[in-house]
């Protein structure tokens, strides 16, 4: 008979009893190449507690890993430090089966999973800074409030020394490699980053106040445990200093350039604007062709880049739909402080390149260009000024920058 999914010790009375998905490829128009885990943690105090559950499909493996240390039914607290179905979905169940003394939220919270399950008052709603006692240990609750949704907060194990962060600091990474000084460096600073630009970006305020607040407090910490993704237990400061970095959304020497084609002109003129932002000093320069490339991966580089050029031919007096797709995700996520400039093709009524300047306009960037309108296919000379146009944005972000 095989052993049942069992659960992973994080410290002496803490254990991971969460879920790895490895199949997920789509979180909520973000893109999961690696897969992901939803992290729940069982506290094995006097009070046994269950901090956050798992998606609703994953329940099951849940309770496996949970019956690996304890009797579920021996759960007496159950704390929701975030509301979204990725950690709540089995809340609903695992309450009518538990049957927990006590179910903890914040206010706001205990409010969003009453409108998700209708659990008619169950959730009792902690306070920011309340400190709940479990018998031998005490938790601490925090609220982080938009970091990334209303409701959300972290909770804090003293004795243990853990921080359970919710969303924050994860990564949507499948691993059976629960610690992130086990995972590969590159891969883990790039799922970090990705996670930031995608989830937490818009809500970068919000960040800066809450990592000032939270090193305000120093809290003794062995580990930090965000609910996706391998967990922190070493250099714990890396990561914090990581968020606030990108918080801080300075802009760099980095450009992008965002593009579609419907017969190559965009595609050539988008290769000519890279090799003049090349030139001008703009260093990286990515390209995403939106056929081929997916808006999440978009995203995550200009998270840390200083300009953008976007480029589309019309259709219908419209950008080309990929480019509507991808600007649409941007403009929500706010990234602040670049500079870029437009580009694209035409065969008679136009239409392409004004749409993604009102689209530049509408994300804050700053334009530091003229656009380039091409009628049909671009001349040589056309390229040259998509060079130009390449240079001069370029240089306009570097003199910004004084470099
Ligand atoms: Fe992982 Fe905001 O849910």
């Amino acid at each position: 008979m095989s052993k049942p999914l069992e659960a992973m010790k994080v410290t002496d009375k803490v254990y991971w009893v969460g879920a790895i998905d490895w199949a997920i490829r789509e979180f909520h128009g973000y893109a999961t190449q690696r897969g992901t885990t939803y992290n729940a943690f069982l506290v094995m105090a006097d009070k046994v507690t269950l901090v956050d559950t798992v998606k609703a499909p994953f329940r099951r493996e849940m309770m496996s890993r949970i019956a690996s240390v304890v009797d579920p039914k021996k759960i007496e607290i159950l704390i929701s430090n975030h509301s979204e179905m990725d950690h709540s979905g089995s809340l609903p169940e695992t309450i009518r089966e538990v049957e927990p003394e006590k179910v903890y939220a914040s206010a706001k919270g205990a409010e969003t999973l009453d409108a998700h399950f209708g659990l008619g008052g169950r959730v009792e709603a902690g306070k920011d800074g309340q400190t709940l006692n479990l018998g031998n240990m005490n938790v601490t609750f925090l609220e982080t409030k938009m970091l990334h949704w209303p409701d959300s907060m972290v909770s804090y194990v003293a004795e243990e020394q853990v921080l359970f962060s919710q969303d924050a600091f994860g990564q949507h990474l499948a691993t059976c490699e629960m610690w992130a000084d086990t995972v590969a460096r590159d891969v883990l600073l790039y799922e970090a980053a990705k996670y930031y630009a995608n989830i937490i970006l818009p809500f970068s305020p919000m960040v800066s106040k809450t990592v000032a607040k939270l090193r305000g407090l120093n809290l003794p910490l062995k580990v930090i445990a965000p609910d996706h993704g391998p967990l922190y237990r070493k250099d714990l400061g890396w990561i914090v200093d990581l968020y606030a970095e990108w918080a801080a959304q300075k802009p760099t020497a980095k450009a992008i350039v965002v593009y579609d084609t419907m017969w190559q002109s965009d595609a050539v003129m988008a290769k000519a604007a890279a090799e003049g932002l090349a030139e001008g000093g703009a260093q990286p320069v990515k390209v995403f062709p939106m056929g081929s490339a997916h808006r999440s991966d978009v995203a995550t580089e200009i998270l840390d880049a200083g300009a953008i050029l976007l480029g589309s031919p019309t259709i219908n007096q419209q950008m080309f739909p990929t480019m509507a797709d991808v600007l649409c995700y941007l403009e929500g996520l706010k990234r602040k402080n670049l500079v870029g400039a437009a580009f694209g093709s035409y065969g008679w009524s136009g239409g392409a390149v004004k749409r993604l300047t009102d689209a530049l306009e509408r994300m804050g960037v700053q334009i530091v260009a003229d656009p380039v309108s091409v009628n049909y296919v671009p001349t040589d000379e056309a390229l040259q000024e998509c060079r130009a146009l390449g240079r001069k944005v370029a240089q306009a972000n570097l003199a910004r920058l004084g470099e």
